[in-house]
């Protein structure tokens, strides 16, 4: 989705926010622009396309553009196409105000047809310059409260810069439902959607709340909420390695990600078990009490999440013994759900921006229920709203296909699983010790998956001319199907449907011959015999077949000759082995089709809005 940085300071604000537009690169976008000001002028520059063609544009500029403060923005289109002049930043008619948005006005048409009438004139077809005009209106000499006055005009979600000659030494800002985060530097401070744009300036960050406004010199941040009172802000420490924010040795950030794997998995062990072998999640909101007299779980989550959220479902109910619902939040949110008292409901997101699953989570909590968020985004929308949050400790995910936040996820799911089994009395002290050292298995079995990471290129090699794929799981690896389809589908554009292989015959065998890549998850557990039966279904009616299976198993090679062997692991914790091929395999036929998988078309990184 669109991106914000801004920079007020001493040093040239344009290549600060060029670098920082880079950074924003992997949330998805088609057009972007800069604005920067000097003493008594603000100039617009703005194209559609890449980053690349910005940078072009500023260097080939007669008289260099030389400021302290500026904004610039990536748009990803809601209201109007891509193109040049629907690019933000968006100025009013005298081009005195200058905005960038994240978000949507829903009530813009209605505004837009008013301020028309009242003679303002509109260059875009954006929801957003109706924003610099209405400031504009409203302005008769206090910058601040025509701001206030305008955002009161506002129905819909958004995350606002602003620039203005009225007051040349501030960046004005907002937010309502959408990220926004100020970088607190020395002599100079910043803006953005998130966190990769400033992490090379600072490491302490102010993340607007709701309703809130700022605004910021070089030396100072005043925080008003949206009556003009001031706010006391808190200052939060990012955490966050700046190395995860580069591709280091490797050709893409997916890459990196999928090999940062083991590392995390390992990481999550160790903070969140104890060296008596208990679980530990210490910093826990909601008490014990509540979750022993627990009767039923509802997990919302959208995309690779919710397919975490199925396989959370799996385990949860193996090892707890009580039910789990999973669904989209974009489901959940408009339906009328049946929550009860002893419910929790828990969210998982990797941002903890997505739009759906924040609507999700108020819509709960009109029931009075517990929220538990994991989450990989610190100080994230979600987390805040929540009662309580885990951290998945995934560190920055760049590549807008999910891998490593995924596999963070489900540990995190298993240890909760773990914990509330435990504390429910289902499983004994022995048998959880027998798990934990399981899951502590689990990143050594995942390295000696990526060693083989040259056969998985041969098989996306010989499968990449296939126009569609299926994938088949069984049991708690259906969703593992579910989430290889996806991966594909993102990154190499391939049509790819994930079954559940029960249900092949119920329709999906239609459309099995001799063209269709069929890729079967025919690890060793209780349901081995009945996928090796859907195996043979599908070779039966000539679909070639690649199979997941477990290291030492010989009788599928009686049937299948394309097989990536993964360890062997207690069933219950496999979806975090076999997931691996199959993000390896994605990856390689988009790099092998040539596409750029860390920002595939049309998709963003964090989906902020509905
Ligand atoms: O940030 P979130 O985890 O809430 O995002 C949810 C989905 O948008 C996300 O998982 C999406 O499906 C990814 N592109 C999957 O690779």
């Amino acid at each position: 989705m669109c991106g914000i940085i801004g920079y007020i300071g001493n040093k040239q604000a344009k290549n600060i926010i060029l670098q920082g537009l880079k950074k924003l690169e992997y949330r998805g976008y088609d057009s972007a622009g800069i604005a920067v000001m000097d003493e008594k002028k603000i100039t617009v520059l703005k194209c559609k396309g890449k980053i690349a063609h910005l940078e072009e544009l500023l260097k080939h500029r007669k008289a260099p553009i030389r400021t302290h403060v500026g904004l610039g923005h990536t748009r990803w289109a809601t209201h109007g196409a891509p193109s040049k002049k629907n690019a933000h930043p968006h100025n009013d008619c005298s081009g005195n105000i200058t905005v960038v948005h994240n978000g949507i006005i829903e009530n813009s048409a209605d505004l837009k047809k008013s301020l028309k009438e009242n003679g303002c004139h509109f260059k875009s077809e954006t929801d957003t310059e109706v924003i610099a005009h209405l400031i504009s209106r409203f302005y008769k000499g206090d910058f601040k409260a025509a701001f206030i006055k305008a955002l009161q005009k506002l129905k819909g979600s958004y995350a606002l810069g602003i620039i203005s000659i009225y007051e040349p030494d501030k960046i004005f800002v907002a937010r309502n439902d959408s990220s926004l985060i100020i970088g607190v530097g020395e002599g100079e401070n910043l803006i953005s959607s998130d966190i990769p744009a400033i992490l090379g300036h600072t490491r302490q960050i102010i993340s607007l709340r709701d309703k809130q406004i700022a605004a910021i010199t070089r030396n100072t941040i005043d925080v008003f909420n949206f009556q003009g009172c001031r706010v006391i802000p808190k200052i939060e420490n990012i955490s966050y390695d700046i190395d995860t924010a580069s591709k280091g040795n490797f050709k893409h950030f997916m890459l990196k990600e999928i090999f940062e794997q083991p590392q995390i998995l390992s990481g999550l062990v160790t903070r969140y078990v104890s060296s008596s072998g208990n679980i530990k999640f210490d910093h826990l909101k909601i008490d014990k009490k509540f979750f022993k007299e627990l009767s039923n779980i509802t997990i919302i989550a959208c995309g690779t999440a919710y397919h975490a959220g199925l396989i959370g479902k799996y385990a949860i109910e193996s090892l707890v013994r009580i039910p789990v619902t999973v669904d989209f939040s974009s489901e959940f949110r408009y339906r009328t759900p049946v929550i009860k008292a002893k419910t929790l409901i828990i969210t998982i997101s990797q941002s903890g921006e997505t739009a759906d699953t924040l609507a999700a989570v108020r819509e709960a909590k009109k029931n009075r229920v517990k929220v538990l968020t994991i989450c990989n985004t610190q100080g994230s929308s979600l987390t805040r709203e929540s009662d309580t949050t885990i951290y998945t400790h995934a560190g920055l995910e760049i590549g807008v296909a999910s891998t490593k936040a995924y596999t963070a996820q489900l540990m995190v799911l298993y240890l909760v699983a773990l914990y509330l089994g435990n504390m429910k009395g289902v499983i004994s002290k022995n048998n959880l010790q027998k798990f934990i050292a399981e899951l502590k298995n689990i990143p050594l079995a995942q390295k000696k998956v990526l060693t083989d990471y040259k056969n998985i290129e041969k098989l996306a090699m010989k499968f990449l001319h296939f126009g569609a794929f299926l994938y088949l799981g069984r049991n708690n690896n259906f969703p593992t199907a579910l989430e290889g389809a996806l991966k594909l589908k993102e990154i190499s554009y391939i049509p790819a449907e994930g079954y559940a292989a029960g249900e092949m015959k119920h329709g999906p065998i239609a459309l099995i011959d001799e063209y269709r890549g069929v890729i079967c998850i025919v690890n060793q557990s209780p349901v081995y015999n009945k996928i090796i039966s859907n195996v043979q279904e599908v070779l039966a009616r000539g679909g070639k077949v690649i199979a997941i299976a477990t290291a030492g198993d010989f009788q599928i090679q009686n049937y299948v000759k394309e097989i990536i062997f993964i360890p062997e692991i207690d069933n219950i914790f496999s979806p975090l082995l076999t997931i691996v091929p199959l993000q390896v395999f994605a990856y390689c036929v988009a790099a092998l089709k040539g596409y750029d998988m860390d920002m595939p078309r049309n998709l963003a990184k964090s989906v902020t809005v509905e």
